[in-house]
């Protein structure tokens, strides 16, 4: 695919599979997902390859971004979600989130779907700016779904669960 500000966009492999699992580790934190401590897990067993895109620099992938049907249901097959972005903490704040982005609704509006949803956690701060830019509306609120250490010295504090949305053609 394209090669935009020295990285190249492509969709991944089944070869990417432990550098993915690296980046996915890398974002495992509070503020980031409420899952609790990173169990070892194998990206494919959860993802396909065509399903997530990489974006490589120097024929390393340094972000990736999952997105795919939202459900099997027929009524919600319009729907594509976000499930999983990340970036390598040294190439941070140059772009390659949005441009993960704006590849995955591109990607997504030329299968067919019309509308993209994601789940956000509202101390994910940096997170928020980015879905903010790129044109994401908040359109629910699940109020103090989680409770994670994200306070204060890692005082457990009460998160909310973001839903957000965005309409692709
Ligand atoms: C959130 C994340 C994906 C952003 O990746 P990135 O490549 O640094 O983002 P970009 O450089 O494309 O940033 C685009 C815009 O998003 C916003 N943004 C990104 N990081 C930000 C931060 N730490 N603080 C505030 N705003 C931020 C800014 O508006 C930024 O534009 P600017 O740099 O011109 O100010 C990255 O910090 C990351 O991997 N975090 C851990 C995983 C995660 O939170 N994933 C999302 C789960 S819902």
């Amino acid at each position: 695919m394209a090669d935009l500000q020295g990285f190249v966009m492509r969709f991944s492999t089944e070869r990417d599979a432990r550098r993915l699992e690296e980046l996915q580790r890398g974002s495992w934190i509070p503020t980031v997902t409420p899952a609790g401590p990173y169990q070892p897990r194998r990206f494919f067993d959860h993802h396909r390859p065509d399903e997530v895109l990489v974006a490589e620099r120097d024929v390393l992938p340094i972000g990736y971004i999952v997105v795919r049907r939202a459900s099997q249901m027929a009524s919600h097959a319009h729907v594509a979600a976000i499930e999983g972005l990340g970036v390598a903490a040294d190439a941070r704040r140059r772009g390659v989130a949005g441009a993960l982005l704006h590849a995955a609704e591109r990607a997504a509006a030329a299968r067919g779907f019309t509308r993209l949803t994601l789940h956000v956690l509202s101390c994910n701060v940096a997170a928020l700016a980015l879905y903010a830019r790129h044109g994401f509306e908040t359109e629910g609120v699940l109020r103090g779904e989680f409770r994670l250490p994200v306070g204060p010295g890692g005082a457990m504090t009460s998160v909310d669960d973001i839903l957000l949305a965005k309409r692709v053609a």
